[in-house]
């Protein structure tokens, strides 16, 4: 528990405030409960590296986290095939680290490799590598990913990504523990655990024809779904705490604790960019950080009152609440012949509360000009 010993400083020079629960949770040592590290037993490797730890710790309180830290637990020292969905940024790259780490594979390679980054012509051959001269350019032969994974494990992340043709040889290398190397007319055992990514709903992908459903089953034997950080909000004083820590370490800092109410507000944003994004935003409050005091930086002040809101609302929410309004103003100008003066008293607003809200809706122009026709018939917008 060695690498701790910088958290309570945090967490101490806290100020009180209504998220003190959080800071209070880390000083009771609830977040190492919940971390992986908190299982020397079964995860001996992460337990005793001091740099690999930090970033190799699942840091959360919430149920949905507990639960997953169950499933890793269980499924990760079994040799099966795991595929780990969520949005961009939940922490998917972390999962799969924390699945090898807790099989009997530790210490072997982990490989990663994002499929949506390597060109479609090359895919096959950055896999399962190629022999000199099987392609225009292969001056030395490459033993590709599953090469350098054998008796590891390899990550393929962004999975859906891959050209159909590759996803067949993927295929036969899950059934038949074997890769058939570009350019060569044999095939080699290799023995790989794989581990698949995907923020897309690779079932879904399946269904649609634009991703292997046979490769999809053998990589789905289990499932794991990380869970975006919205819906977790309470892990949000954690994380923040912890990526605290971890940059004012990795910058030299000295002790740093969260401004009055900085916490509150980490905590009422949707993060889109999830985990990572708030992992940005704290690496920047420290890197910015004024005698160790942690402030929001600009740009989330700014972009505070526009997101927060609308995801609170929705957009769909607020965009409905517009609609019924400027309904219900057509409606009351309608039936008073346009007349602005009954329509307001109708609604039971004043007259200037009326003319600002035409405005806001602009029918304004709009019931001027139709106020002057006969009866006040329709209203165009
Ligand atoms: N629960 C967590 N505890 C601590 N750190 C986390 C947690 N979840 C994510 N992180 C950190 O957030 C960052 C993003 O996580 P990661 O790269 O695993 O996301 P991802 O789901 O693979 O994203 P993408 O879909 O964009 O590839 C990493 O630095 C990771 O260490
Ligand atoms: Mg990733």
């Amino acid at each position: 528990m060695e690498r701790y010993t910088n958290m309570p400083h945090i967490v101490r020079s806290l100020p009180r405030t209504d998220t003190d629960e959080a800071a209070d949770s880390l000083l009771e040592g609830r977040l190492m409960t919940t971390s992986l590290s908190a299982a020397p037993r079964l995860l001996p490797r992460l337990d005793t590296s001091e740099e690999r730890t930090p970033r190799h710790t699942l840091v959360g309180d919430s149920a949905a986290m507990r639960q997953l830290l169950a499933t890793v637990e269980k499924v990760g020292p079994k040799d099966v095939t795991v595929l780990v969905t969520g949005e961009t940024g939940t922490g998917k790259e972390l999962v799969a680290s924390l699945l090898h780490s807790a099989s009997s594979r530790v210490g072997r390679p982990l490989v990663r490799v994002n499929c949506g980054a390597i060109p479609r012509d090359l895919a096959e051959a950055e896999l399962f590598g190629y022999v000199r001269g099987a392609f225009t350019g292969a001056l030395q032969p490459r033993r590709g990913f599953f090469g350098a994974a054998d008796t590891g494990t390899l990550v393929l992340d962004e999975v859906e990504a891959l050209p159909l043709e590759a996803q067949a040889k993927l295929l036969r290398a899950v059934q038949q523990g074997e890769v058939q190397t570009v350019g060569a007319d044999y095939a080699r055992k290799v023995n790989v655990r794989l581990i698949a990514c995907s923020n897309t709903d690779l079932r879904a992908e399946a269904k649609a024809g634009r991703f292997r459903q046979d490769l999809y089953y053998r990589l789905a034997v289990v499932g794991v779904a990380v869970p975006p950080l919205r819906e977790r909000a309470d892990d949000i004083p954690l994380l923040a705490a912890h990526f605290a820590n971890l940059y004012a370490r990795r910058f030299g800092a000295g002790p740093v604790r969260f401004a009055a109410g900085v916490l509150e507000a980490l905590q009422s944003r949707p993060w889109p960019g999830n985990v990572r994004e708030l992992e940005n935003a704290v690496a920047s409050m420290v890197a910015l950080s004024d005698g160790g005091e942690l402030a929001l930086a600009q740009e989330l002040r700014e972009g505070d009152e526009e997101e927060s809101s609308s995801a609170r609302d929705g957009p769909d929410f607020r965009a409905r609440v517009k609609a019924f309004e400027r309904a219900l103003l057509l409606e009351a100008l309608a039936a008073n012949g346009n007349n602005r003066s009954g329509a307001a008293r109708q609604l039971g607003l004043s007259r200037t509360t009326l003319l600002g809200l035409l405005q806001r809706h602009g029918l304004d122009a709009g019931a001027k000009t139709v106020g002057a026709a006969p009866g006040g018939a329709k209203v165009v917008p």
